[in-house]
């Protein structure tokens, strides 16, 4: 039978599969989807959140599959929201997180993209880093009108190299050169 998909990835966010898809590609990787929300655990690690993401994943579809986690981490608050990002999102968004900065404006996005079959278990991680808008800055979704890049002055939802630079691509470099060598 004809192979369409190499690996899923296993995720309620379209946006985030349409990015990984795109870098994917560019490294001749098929990726399929499964939408779902999977059970997340509480926890300081992207990664052990990934880890237990990536389980569930595997346990339900049986095939190789791929989770990903992300945080965005402002220096000035000490890292937060970082794993909390998501419920953060969810609750004071974007316009609450530039309630809370003056100056110092600086932060990180990281991604872990964990990867899961009946043999193996492997993370991998990407980081970008740079700092938080003055207010929102294009169409994006999540935090990009808030995130700009280092060495940009436009936001991750204005630029049209998004996915040549984020902490996804970074990641999932990372995972490709492991994937296609293992
Ligand atoms: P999650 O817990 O991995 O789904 O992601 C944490 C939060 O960061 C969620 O609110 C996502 O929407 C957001 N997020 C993750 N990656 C990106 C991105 O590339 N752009 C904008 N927001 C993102």
């Amino acid at each position: 039978m004809l192979q369409l998909y190499d690996l899923f990835f296993v995720s309620s966010n379209p946006h985030k599969y349409k990015e990984a898809k795109k870098i994917l590609d560019s490294f001749g990787i098929k990726l399929g989807f499964f939408k779902s929300e999977l059970e997340e655990i509480q926890s300081n690690s992207l990664k052990d959140i990934a880890i237990h993401k990536v389980k569930n994943a595997f346990s339900k579809y049986k095939k190789p599959v791929i989770v990903e986690d992300d945080g965005i981490f402002i220096n000035s608050l000490s890292g937060f929201p970082g794993p909390y990002s998501s419920y953060v999102f969810k609750t004071i968004g974007n316009k609450g997180i530039l309630n809370l900065l003056t100056t110092k404006r600086q932060a990180k996005f990281v991604s872990i993209i964990t990867y899961c079959d009946k043999k193996t278990i492997e993370s991998f991680e990407g980081k970008i880093i740079g700092s938080i808008a003055n207010s929102q800055k294009g169409n994006g979704w999540g935090y990009d009108p808030i995130f700009i890049p280092k060495n940009s002055n436009k936001t991750f939802a204005q630029i049209d190299d998004k996915n040549q630079i984020s902490h996804r691509y970074k990641a999932l470099k990372k995972f490709s050169n492991w994937y296609l060598h293992k």
